[in-house]
């Protein structure tokens, strides 16, 4: 089965699970949660969800133990999108080919729709922990924590850097704050949860910091030379904005040098794994081709 097909099979099942946290009732509430559903289905690629489970199969089986945790990162993911689209952050327009959340919903929805998301992650998790005794699930729900404060810290300083001057440092904090943390957490609570061994969890975690950095270096990249009609959000947004991203920092082709580095390092950590280590490989290599 060819990668991408592999991905968005995995994808499905992701999905098939958010369906079960939907609620379509009539409440007087019911617009917000429209809202919610709005962004939490509107086919984003679920990478977040899939890694975890990944991960957590590199060291153990049990699936369904997982899972609340999957359905959490991708609500905490999509918490994030709503947003970071907002007028006052990235004021964009479009997202996964349709119009934003705001400007479908409007802004005061879209703000509680992502405060909805945001609170419901962490109710996901909560929930299944009420009769749990399994230390490294509480683990994993600090884990979830620290990511989700490590993101709000990324956005808040891409935001402040916007028009300024920015240093290598600040720039990777940025990034290692804003996108790595969710990924490095997805990959850390698969693989804590499995009980995987420190040695390992410490190596994938390299793994993931690795990947989170070159999954936003190419978010920069496609926002300069994307296609729209693929990517489903704007191309030309950066600039447009004055941010400060790997391409208005190095230029095109010292960005995608970056990305190159930071991809192969990736992989050759994965790769002491041998052919268990496939899958982490061949994700590596579809975050830095990426086209949406
Ligand atoms: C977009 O993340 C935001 C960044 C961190 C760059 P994704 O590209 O994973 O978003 P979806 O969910 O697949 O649309
Ligand atoms: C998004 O960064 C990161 C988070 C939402 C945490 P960007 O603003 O660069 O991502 P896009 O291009 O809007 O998806
Ligand atoms: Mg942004
Ligand atoms: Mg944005």
């Amino acid at each position: 089965m060819d990668f991408s097909e592999e991905i968005k099979k995995r994808a499905k099942k992701i999905e098939k699970e958010l369906e079960t946290y939907i609620n379509t009732e009539e409440v007087p509430e019911k617009k917000l949660n429209e809202a919610v559903i709005y962004s939490l289905m509107s086919g984003g690629k679920r990478i977040r969800p899939i890694l975890m489970l990944e991960a957590f199969k590199l060291f153990a089986k049990r699936k369904e133990e997982i899972m609340p945790y999957a359905v959490a990162m991708e609500m905490l993911h999509n918490f994030s999108l709503i947003h970071d689209d907002l007028p006052g952050i990235d004021n964009d327009d479009f997202r996964h080919g349709k119009p934003t959340n705001h400007k479908m919903f409007g802004e005061s929805t879209a703000i509680l729709a992502g405060d909805s998301l945001f609170n419901k992650s962490y109710l996901v998790i909560a929930q299944s922990l009420i009769k749990e005794t399994n230390k490294n699930k509480v683990e994993a729900f600090y884990e979830f924590s620290k990511a989700a404060d490590r993101m709000i810290v990324g956005e808040y300083v891409d935001t402040d850097f916007e028009g300024k001057p920015i240093s290598a440092e600040y720039l990777e904090y940025i990034h290692k704050n804003k996108t790595a943390a969710l990924i490095v957490a997805s990959i850390r609570i698969g693989a804590i949860i499995a009980g995987a061994p420190v040695q390992d969890l410490e190596k994938l975690t390299k793994y993931a910091e690795k990947i989170g950095i070159a999954f936003q270096i190419r978010d920069d990249i496609l926002s300069e030379i994307g296609d729209e009609k693929i990517l489903g959000k704007p191309v030309g947004n950066d600039v447009k904005r004055k941010k400060s991203t790997y391409v208005t920092k190095y230029g095109l082709e010292t960005a995608k040098n970056i990305l190159h580095t930071t991809t192969k390092e990736a992989v050759e950590i994965v790769e002491t794994y041998g052919e268990k280590g496939k899958f982490l490989k061949e994700l590596a290599i579809f975050i830095e081709n990426r086209e949406k």
